[in-house]
């Protein structure tokens, strides 16, 4: 019983069915040295207001190092039995440097340090997701410079509608990848904010020095209530938040792959690397890795689902419910950034099929809005103009062409208002680059707004030295 660090008011031992149970050991050691670096910081600040000597201090600290090197070595193993990280760390710890060990949890409870270490952990990797999700927006920024003048069919419902470019649609990419990117840097801003201090739930009667263990550790800010120190979990659930909306990005353009990708569509061809083949139908090139990075967004959605029913209904402050939140942040955490790593190679290496994107225009009509919008400039009301276009859509369709290539008489037996420029109305390319106001597809536009994107992201984002 002298074993476990609570084992005081005990007389019975724990059974091992419970240690089982209870103990967080299994998941919670990937933030050993997050674990280490709080105890570290918080060391240090104990010797700083005198709770400590400077020697003490140096002691711990110096254990602590050495209890890290183990780790990395693969040299120490963690049983059920030492419950978590904390206890795991501090047990080796007092077994190298003695009892001095013991003086380390002065002024601390595992309930501000579990606080402590989700977040220097989450901040940690945060950082690293930023820079996937910068990775991700200039692949998308660099293709839309490159397919600025791509042709391709724009839709709703999934039909085709407008024409567009490939510059442009990947330019909405960038835009909803940029807009996570200002999201995860928001969450980071409030994750970086200390907890340490908070005690078990009242505070502490040390004078601990908050701001000084904050600073050491690079966050923003202290937590200004105990209470809520120790049970705000607001942080991870806004990065769940955060990773469920990249995940519903990349579902999005994977969708659009695997449709892109058909036989039906072949506006695209995943790179050979990207796909893998039917065991008993030798023509198939499966699109395996968009269909997998779309069925992840479920695990995704459901660990965002888990955390936030988890902590619906805790009363104030921590309870062992919370233990809950680490599995579903580190599973998520995994899965984005291994979905976003290989979202940018594909996106990078994806071959475009433009003849067959023109095809498309071609036969989807999408330059009727053209014909409605010429008559519309030279004086007829819109709603009469559509009508007009409507009717030479169903004259071309009866005669399997295109609008530009009705006759000048047939259409102007629709209207006398049509004229020999109504070719060049419905040219393509005219159309497209007559929509050149900001966030239209010209051409020009998307050249512009690619060229911005590239400094744009370096504002919210800097390239990691
Ligand atoms: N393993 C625990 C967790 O992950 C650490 C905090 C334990 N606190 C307590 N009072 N039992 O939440």
């Amino acid at each position: 019983m002298a074993e476990k660090p609570w084992g005081g008011r005990f007389r019975e031992e724990t059974l091992k069915i419970v240690e089982v149970f209870t103990a967080s050991i299994g998941f919670d050691k990937r933030m050993y040295r997050q674990d280490i670096r709080g105890s570290m910081a918080h060391a240090k600040m104990l010797a700083a207001v005198g709770v400590l000597t400077a020697q003490e201090a140096q002691t711990l600290v110096e254990g602590l190092a050495e209890v890290e090197k183990e780790i990395e070595r693969g040299e120490i193993d963690f049983p059920v039995s030492v419950e978590d990280i904390h206890m795991a760390v501090e047990k080796r710890l007092t077994e190298k440097v003695g009892p001095v060990g013991g003086k380390l949890h002065t002024g601390r409870s595992r309930n501000d340090q579990v606080a402590l270490d989700l977040r220097l952990y989450l901040a940690d990797e945060m950082k690293e997701v930023l820079d996937l999700l910068r990775g991700l927006c200039e692949t998308f920024a660099v293709r839309a410079f490159r397919e600025a003048d791509t042709l391709l069919p724009g839709y709703t419902h999934l039909q085709r509608a407008q024409p567009v470019t490939f510059g442009h649609h990947w330019l909405a990419y960038f835009e909803m990848f940029s807009r996570d990117i200002e999201r995860m840097k928001d969450t980071l801003g409030r994750t970086r904010r200390s907890p340490l201090g908070s005690g078990a739930l009242a505070g502490t009667p040390y004078p601990l020095d908050r701001e000084m263990v904050a600073r050491e550790l690079g966050f923003d800010a202290i937590m200004r209530n105990s209470l809520d120190g120790v049970s705000d979990r607001d942080f991870a659930l806004e990065f769940l938040f955060n990773a469920s909306v990249i995940m519903t990005h990349l579902s999005r353009l994977s969708e659009e792959l695997v449709i892109w990708s058909s036989q039906e569509f072949r506006f695209v061809t995943l790179s050979d690397g990207f796909c893998t083949g039917s065991s008993i139908m030798p023509q198939k090139k499966n699109p395996d890795v968009p269909e997998l990075l779309r069925g992840k967004t479920g695990r995704v959605n459901g660990n965002l689902l888990a955390l936030l029913t988890t902590m619906k209904a805790l009363s104030l402050a921590y309870n062992k419910d919370m233990q809950e939140d680490k599995e579903p942040v580190f599973d998520s955490l995994d899965t984005i950034k291994g979905s976003l790593a290989i979202a940018i190679e594909m996106v990078r290496s994806l071959k475009i099929n433009p003849e067959r994107a023109k095809m498309a225009l071609k036969e989807g009509f999408v330059n009727a809005t053209d014909l409605a919008d010429y008559l519309a400039k030279k004086g007829m009301p819109f709603r009469h103009a559509h009508e007009i276009a409507g009717k030479a859509v169903a004259l071309a369709e009866e005669k399997k062409v295109g609008l530009e290539e009705l006759p000048l008489a047939e259409l102007r037996g629709l209207s006398q208002m049509i004229g020999e420029d109504i070719f060049e109305a419905l040219s393509m390319t005219k159309s497209l680059s007559s929509r050149k106001a900001t966030g239209g597809p010209a051409p020009e536009n998307v050249i512009a707004e690619s060229e911005l994107a590239m400094k744009r992201l370096d504002e919210l984002w800097p390239r990691s030295k």
